[in-house]
């Protein structure tokens, strides 16, 4: 059964790999500030939990919610932009990135407020907050990773601080308006 032990429960097992992931960003940073979010990321209303590809249903998600899901035992953040987000995306200069890429090659098309990105940031792998905690989300309103400090804006691009890439988009598709299948 799924609850006999949480030695060999699934979830469990996949519960272990959120603490250790979350026990990588707490060590970079050395402080309780990130305490609250790091626990709040383990809760487990925020997470969807798969091993390969998945189903998620993307239809609670209203715009300017984000939930963390997992494939491959590594975060996935699957965001519904608001329209002000996506206006933000549009407006930078892409050639002045430090990745270029606009928000459009990011998404899929017709759906670009779905933006779809692994949670790990392309420096030394944390997990940025901004998906699930809700309120923290940096300076150019996407993505902060508290381990040292990378800023990513609305479509997850890099824009500030150690990171060398945006934030990796996944394999995925839709299935069908309210369900992604990652992977
Ligand atoms: Fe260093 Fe994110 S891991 S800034």
């Amino acid at each position: 059964g799924d609850t006999d032990s949480p030695a060999t429960d699934e979830n469990g097992v996949r519960r272990r790999d959120f603490i250790n992931i979350a026990a990588v960003s707490f060590a970079g940073v050395g402080g309780v500030a990130v305490l609250v979010p790091l626990v709040s990321q383990m809760a487990p209303s925020a997470d969807v939990l798969a091993e390969s590809s998945t189903e998620i249903d993307i239809s609670q998600i209203s715009a300017g919610q984000a939930i963390k899901a997992v494939f491959r035992k590594q975060p996935v953040f699957i965001r519904n932009l608001t329209p002000e987000e996506i206006t933000a995306a549009n407006k930078v200069d892409v050639a002045s990135l430090r990745d270029p890429q606009t928000l459009a090659e990011r998404t899929k098309p017709g759906k670009t407020n779905w933006l779809i990105t692994m949670g790990v940031c392309t420096h030394l792998g944390c997990v940025p907050l901004g998906a699930g905690e809700g309120e923290v989300k940096g300076e150019f309103g996407g993505y902060f990773c508290p381990c040292h400090g990378s800023s990513y804006d609305t479509a997850a691009r890099i824009r500030k601080g150690p990171a060398p890439k945006n934030l990796e988009v996944p394999p995925y598709e839709f299935t069908s308006d309210t369900v992604v299948k990652i992977g």
